[in-house]
């Protein structure tokens, strides 16, 4: 199971090769995968990516959402699978759940075959990506030098702390000044706190607060001092 277009939390895309590799990794042990293509509507860069199933239609099942686009309560998605899978996945999905709320899903159908859908996500894609320069603005004035990667598409980018900066002491600090952040940690299977990092979601954060956020713990994110033990 992989997220390839845009890997949570690291924020990276699968590369060409890799992407290749698992193909044939999964051919050699006949074995399907499923790709989470969860915030594929909200890509940034010119260049698109493409789907892996459409490398291996046969092998890829893949998955979307409305999650991100309109909203988790609503609780629908989709899933395009090779033809033989399809019986079997509808009659589990049936037997897991009961199925779907029906007119949740007309609803849905019509917002699509109206354009409206096409016009949501327009316009949702302009407010993040305003939010995403927002934050890559604000960390550049007042962060200089931060790396931050992961940005190509969806609602979080990875700040990278300088080396011999401590992820947990950074949290900390911020969060005496009431900005919340997210160490990287926390998503380790091993909780390991080396290298820092910080997931910045800016999916559900105004413009202005990104930049007061910023702004108020900076030096936090540059500065070895502040953010290191005794
Ligand atoms: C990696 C990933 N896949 C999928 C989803 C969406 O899941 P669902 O459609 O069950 O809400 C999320 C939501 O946060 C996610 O982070």
């Amino acid at each position: 199971m992989v997220t390839p277009a845009h890997q949570w939390p690291t924020g990276v895309a699968l590369a060409p090769e890799r992407r290749l590799a698992l193909i044939e990794w999964a051919a050699d042990r006949d074995a399907v995968i499923i790709e989470d293509d969860y915030d594929a509507e909200f890509r940034y860069g010119r260049e698109p990516v493409g789907a892996l199933q459409g490398l291996a239609p046969d092998r890829v099942v893949s998955l979307g959402t409305v999650s991100k686009s309109l909203a988790p309560v609503l609780r629908i998605g989709w899933v395009a699978c090779p033809p033989a899978l399809a019986g079997p996945l509808a009659e589990h999905k049936h037997r897991s759940d009961r199925g779907t709320p029906t007119l949740d899903q007309l609803a849905l159908a019509r917002l699509i075959e109206s354009g409206r859908f096409d016009r949501h996500l327009r316009r949702m894609r302009a407010t993040y990506r305003a939010r995403r320069a927002a934050l890559l603005t604000a960390l550049a004035e007042h962060a200089p030098g931060l790396r931050v990667t992961g940005l190509a598409a969806g609602f979080h980018a990875v700040a990278h702390l300088p080396a011999g900066a401590d992820e947990h002491r950074v949290v900390a600090a911020a969060r005496a000044r009431s900005v919340g952040l997210y160490g990287m940690s926390a998503c380790r299977a091993s909780r390991a706190a080396t290298p820092a990092r910080l997931v910045l979601g800016f999916g559900d954060v105004r413009e202005q607060s990104v930049v007061e956020g910023v702004a108020a713990i900076g030096d936090l994110l540059t500065d070895r001092r502040r953010s290191t033990g005794p």
